[in-house]
């Protein structure tokens, strides 16, 4: 009797403790998403710079600039050649957005938002609204990255953008189908399940929610990627595009918005 009491106790502690410590630092389904941290990988954690300064002081040197690319927006950083993360940031050189390219012999023909770019094919991920022809969206003077996960889905304009909703709730009848929750994960959700028969043609992005709210997404590839940003493996009873059963290869790439990913707790 005492024990029961004392564990519901703990429970309750334990449940309202996990939600306080979301709401306080990012994930409060009050608001739009207040994400202070990049990084990729789930269990690597590797950490990107949010400006240019740090960008650079790390080794990640320019590659092209506004103007010269027409499909996407930004001034584009890489490090050591290295494709798998590219880092877009704004003209006050605050990051605006990622893109990952993987080697186009690695794949066979893509469809959008794949964008074939010299011999890799990109995706492009924004955290807030591009500059467009038509606007500039001067930024907030907050540090946060933005509070938009935008998917870029055309390959000759920098306007056509796939919204990922930034609330669990607006899921609810969307494309997007709910997936497992993992400890230091989140919860996923993938895309069109019922409708993907082929790997090659699925929308290659799956999103992470904690506490209801958008703090996390990835991409999901059925090539073998060598990169240690990827990982290649699913859990037994995931709810993944059927396809990924029947693939002999599989890659996936985590992108965390916020800091501590390790409390993604379900
Ligand atoms: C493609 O080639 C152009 C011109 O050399 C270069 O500026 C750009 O960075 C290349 N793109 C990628 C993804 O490497
Ligand atoms: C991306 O654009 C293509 C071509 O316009 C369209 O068929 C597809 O539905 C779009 N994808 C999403 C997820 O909106
Ligand atoms: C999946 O296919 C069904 C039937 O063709 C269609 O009604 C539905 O809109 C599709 N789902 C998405 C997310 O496109
Ligand atoms: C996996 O899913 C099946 C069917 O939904 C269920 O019966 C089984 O208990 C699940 N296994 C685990 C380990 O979650
Ligand atoms: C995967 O392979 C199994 C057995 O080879 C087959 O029964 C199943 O239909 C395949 N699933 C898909 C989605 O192709």
């Amino acid at each position: 009797m005492k024990l029961s009491v004392i564990l519901s106790s703990l429970f309750l502690v334990l449940v309202s403790g996990r939600i306080y410590w979301h709401r306080s630092r990012n994930a409060d389904p009050m608001f739009s998403p207040r994400w202070d941290k990049l990084a990729v990988t789930w269990l690597r954690w590797e950490p990107l710079p949010l400006t240019v300064n740090d960008a650079v002081k790390k080794g990640w040197r320019l590659q092209d600039d506004y103007q010269e690319i027409p499909y996407f927006s930004g001034n584009r950083y890489v490090r050591r050649r290295d494709k798998t993360v590219m880092l877009l940031f704004d003209e006050d050189n605050r990051v605006l957005g990622l893109q990952t390219g993987i080697p186009k012999s690695n794949v066979e023909f893509k469809p959008l938002p794949w964008v074939k770019e010299n011999d890799s094919f990109i995706l492009t991920a924004y955290f807030r609204q591009p500059r467009t022809s038509k606007e500039y969206l001067s930024p907030s003077p907050s540090k946060n990255i933005g509070d938009q996960l935008l998917i870029l889905n055309s390959s000759t304009s920098t306007e056509k953008l796939i919204q990922i909703p930034t609330k669990e709730s607006e899921l609810v009848g969307s494309g997007w189908t709910e997936g497992q929750c993992f400890y230091t994960m989140g919860k996923l959700y993938w895309y069109d399940l019922s409708n993907v028969s082929d790997c090659n043609s699925l929308l290659p992005v799956f999103l992470i929610y904690t506490n209801e709210v958008l703090n996390g997404f990835g991409w999901i590839l059925p090539y073998k990627i060598d990169n240690a940003r990827f990982v290649h493996y699913l859990f037994r009873n995931d709810t993944i595009p059927n396809c990924f059963w029947n693939t002999s290869h599989l890659s996936l790439m985590h992108v965390f918005l916020d800091s501590h990913p390790v409390m993604n707790l379900c």
